[in-house]
């Protein structure tokens, strides 16, 4: 099932298997569904044209960014919190996190009354952070990866007699986000197929659990960032498997082993696992925000990244539901993606110019990529460094353009006027 993934990329090192894993059953999803009801925002799901264009597909989007902390992960956090027994609801809670069970857990627990600390790994995105510390949460940063966060955060738990909830293998966390597939199911009754991004699991098996029964023809898709593929990793070891892991823009994905829990429970659930690469993750997030006009983190552009990528050839004219499910991007990493995507669609471009050092030199070159139609962002004009011909100067330009096909025309365009241009680095 699971295609693509660098088995080099995998250790043999298990850590659980089938035998010690709690069951998971629908009716846990519909009492969850019951149970947070109230407190967790019935997201919309419409119809997207533009990116049913894009793709070629009849997609929906299940935008549970919108929830109030910007993610779908205040489903499994409300269900969780809300079984606790009281003098547990008092001492309070913990969890490790890089971020969006974090949050979720700090404002569902704050809605209750039940104190949150976090143990977020160092690389946790500023966003996250900052935003878990306004909702009331104790943040704790410790780790250099998820492993070592998660390690320290059961050591507290231990000396402070604090409840630990997993963020994607309590049974409880995965019933909770299976009351998302509940939901795509009353709001896209007749869907062909629903894509899940994939990190721990939980969701992939919660989700799977409710659409397979309720709609046993409905495909689900797992997907997940080629690095940190740990769903593949374990659908082809028969069990949960620790891999190395390398740094993704889908920060919410990187786990480095599935949970025993949602693995036994999704694995003969899901259709397929597909991967998708850092490059197509950073052009998703560009395409959702400029054409469906909605904020995405990398682990929520997975989805559309598995239907842009040509390896869901089956799924064109099908109905389709991708889970948009975290909005949480760092300011500073959305403007870098939306500038790398530009670049690789060929609508930001730089080159270096070689033009004449006469008065007018300058004057030429910018008129003739103005007539070219497109547009200057900006220019360097570097005399010291253009070489031993002295009467030739460098002009470094950085311009907009349409496509990769107009960026050639107005190369063609400056070479046919005697101006040479090569590739800056
Ligand atoms: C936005 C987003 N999408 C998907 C996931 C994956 O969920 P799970 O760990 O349950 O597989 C996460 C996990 O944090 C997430 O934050």
């Amino acid at each position: 099932m699971a295609d693509g993934v660098p088995s080099s990329a995998v250790a043999n090192q298990t850590t659980s298997n089938a035998s010690s894993a709690v069951p998971i059953t629908f009716p846990d999803v519909q009492a969850a569904r019951k149970r947070i009801k109230g407190s967790v925002y019935y997201s919309p799901c419409p119809h997207s044209i533009p990116l049913s264009d894009l793709t070629g597909m009849e997609i929906y989007c299940k935008l549970d960014n919108l929830q109030r902390t910007g993610s779908f992960k205040e489903r499994g956090a409300s269900n969780a919190l809300l079984q606790l027994p009281p003098d547990q609801q008092k001492r309070g809670v913990i969890a490790a996190s890089a971020g969006n069970h974090a949050q979720a857990l700090a404002y569902q627990g704050s809605l209750l009354g039940i104190p949150a600390t976090v143990v977020m790994p160092m690389f946790a995105p500023l966003i996250k952070v900052s935003n878990c510390r306004k909702l009331g949460a104790t943040v704790v940063m410790h780790g250099a990866h998820f492993g070592e966060a998660k390690a320290h955060a059961h050591e507290i738990a231990e000396k402070e007699g604090l409840a630990y909830i997993d963020g994607y293998d309590d049974p409880a966390i995965i019933a909770g986000q299976g009351t998302m597939g509940i939901e795509i199911v009353d709001q896209v009754p007749d869907l062909d197929a629903v894509i899940v991004p994939v990190g721990g699991g939980g969701l992939l098996a919660g989700v799977a659990l409710a659409v397979k029964s309720l709609r046993p023809k409905a495909q689900v898709i797992a997907v997940e960032a080629n690095n940190v593929a740990s769903f593949s990793a374990a659908l082809r070891a028969g069990e949960p498997t620790r891999i190395t892991t390398q740094p993704t823009l889908a920060d919410g994905l990187a786990i480095p082993q599935v949970g025993t829990n949602a693995f036994n429970t999704a694995k003969d659930l899901v259709d397929r696992c597909v991967l998708v690469s850092e490059e197509q993750i950073a052009l998703s997030i560009l395409r959702i925000v400029e054409v469906e006009k909605t904020v995405v983190e990398g682990s929520a552009a997975t989805p559309l990244a598995a239907c842009l990528s040509g390896q869901l050839p089956e799924l064109a004219g099908k109905k389709v539901v991708l889970l948009l499910c975290g909005g949480n991007i760092d300011p500073n990493v959305l403007s870098r993606v939306v500038e790398r995507g530009l670049v690789s669609d060929g609508r930001l471009a730089r080159f270096t110019a070689v033009i004449s050092d006469r008065p007018g030199g300058l004057a030429d070159l910018t008129s003739q990529i103005a007539s070219a139609g497109a547009s200057i962002k900006q220019v360097v004009h570097d005399r010291a460094f253009a070489g031993s011909d002295v009467s030739a100067v460098h002009v470094l330009c950085t311009v907009e353009t349409r496509d990769h096909q107009h960026l050639a025309e107005l190369r063609q365009r400056l070479q046919t006027h005697g101006v040479q241009t090569f590739d800056a680095r």
